[in-house]
């Protein structure tokens, strides 16, 4: 069995992850979501309610499970018994990172592999963080967010703006 590990911080899930995992599972039998706690990025949601929200938006795809993880990847991508990571590749300014990514995983994993989907044309520009700046300003998130995904970040950065003292 083709078993693979899409990793990410999913602050929150976008509709170019879940473009990502459509192509790749035409090319493996099962993707591992692992949902990595990244303390340092600062999340606007917890590592639980990420990988909550991450299940609940896949809850519909076949051959697809969550998982939240915290250290090394390559130590989780053995654990769950698969040999590669997926990443999704954007634009070229992703490339740097997921190079230097790519490269220091398989120095310290030489038997993992990476393999990057490119993202659709949709997507090309979407990013976590744009999003959260748009949902911050009000505007419309249909294009970019899964339905329930709206709802949690609304609600998350209506919380955050309230308890900010005046
Ligand atoms: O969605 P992101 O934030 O671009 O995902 C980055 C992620 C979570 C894949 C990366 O930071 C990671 O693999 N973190 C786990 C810790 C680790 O293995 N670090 C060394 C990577 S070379």
């Amino acid at each position: 069995m083709k078993k693979a590990v899409f990793p990410g911080s999913f602050d929150p899930i976008t509709n170019g992850h879940i473009d990502v995992i459509n192509r790749a599972l035409k090319l493996f039998d099962y993707i591992v979501i692992g949902v990595a706690r990244r303390k340092e990025k600062n999340p606007i949601f917890s590592l639980s309610e990420r990988e909550k929200l991450v299940k609940k938006v896949v809850a519909n795809i076949e051959r697809v499970e969550v998982k939240s993880f915290s250290g090394l990847l390559v130590d989780f991508v053995k654990q769950e018994k698969a040999c590669t990571i997926i990443r999704g590749l954007r634009t070229i300014s992703d490339f740097d990172y997921e190079f230097q990514m790519a490269l220091t995983n398989r120095r310290i994993a030489p038997d993992i592999e990476t393999i990057f989907f490119l993202a659709s044309m949709r997507y090309t520009y979407l990013s976590a963080s744009l999003v959260k700046e748009i949902a911050s300003m009000g505007g419309n998130l249909e294009d970019f967010l899964p339905e329930p995904v709206i709802t949690a970040v609304q609600k998350k950065l209506k919380i955050k703006t309230h308890q900010r003292p005046k």
